[in-house]
């Protein structure tokens, strides 16, 4: 399918719930990291592709607040291809262009991840063709706990007036502080649930839940829907004039 460069009302920021990697190795009889490893695999084509749908920031949901339920094989195995993955791909996304950020509460990842996930930030710091935000330790609700426990602080030390909180006070104290809010959520796999992904963010977000598993997410999946999105009318609780 062609890419169109210029496409009208491309969706600014997309954001995705990378689900069904370990569907996709079991039905090939395979063990689920194999399914984790072709997944990450498909993370290099979709942040290349972005510049020609006209989607300027992606953010992926890599690992949330409830995946430390998963086996300690699979936990292990998943923060090993996150290390891989940062040392490997460092400097192909300085090169290209891409910004990447963290979002997700660090505290509980080891130490050498957190610091290879800072280092990165730092390469990056100054590229701006594609913002590339990768979720880890992310949790909706943690989050939103977070920043108020923060803000509360703030409103303790006499810093900031509760009566001028609002809702964009509170996203000042959100991870996603520095992006726009997602105009398009995109969950692959069939499965039709938000699971605790960029919940405050989202409150206006289209979403398009496709059967398609991850690894199997390609390129021109990827243009179909945003292809999808364009047609859409999005009206923010308002009627169309
Ligand atoms: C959900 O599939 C996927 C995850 C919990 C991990 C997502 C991670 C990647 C795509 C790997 C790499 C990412 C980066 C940034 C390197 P699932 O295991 O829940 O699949 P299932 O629903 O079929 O079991």
């Amino acid at each position: 399918m062609a890419l169109d460069s210029n496409a009208k009302n491309a969706p600014e920021h997309v954001a995705i719930i990378m689900d069904g990697n370990g569907r996709w190795a079991q039905s090939r009889g395979k063990p689920r990291l194999f399914g984790h490893h072709a997944g990450a695999r498909r993370v290099r084509e979709v942040v290349e592709a972005c510049p020609d749908l006209g989607v300027k920031y992606l953010t992926i949901f890599a690992f949330s607040t409830e995946n430390w339920k998963r086996t300690q094989v699979e936990v292990a195995g998943l923060m090993s291809l996150f290390r891989r993955y940062i040392t490997k791909e460092a400097r192909a996304l300085k090169d290209e262009g891409v910004r990447v950020r963290f979002i997700g509460d660090r505290v509980r990842l080891d130490h050498k991840l957190q610091s290879l996930m800072d280092e990165l930030e730092q390469l990056t710091e100054t590229n701006d063709r594609v913002h590339l935000t990768i979720a880890l330790n992310y949790g909706g609700r943690d989050e939103v706990a977070r920043a108020t426990k923060r803000l509360a602080q703030d409103v303790a030390a006499g810093q900031v007036d509760p009566e001028t909180v609002d809702g964009e006070t509170l996203a000042r104290y959100l991870d996603t502080h520095v992006l726009p809010d997602p105009d398009l959520v995109i969950r692959t796999s069939g499965e039709a649930r938000i699971s605790n992904f960029l919940l405050w963010q989202s409150a206006y977000a289209e979403y398009e839940f496709i059967d398609t598993m991850w690894p199997d997410f390609s390129r021109d999946v990827f243009a179909k829907v945003i292809a999808g999105y364009c047609k859409r009318d999005r009206r923010y609780g308002g009627v169309k004039v």
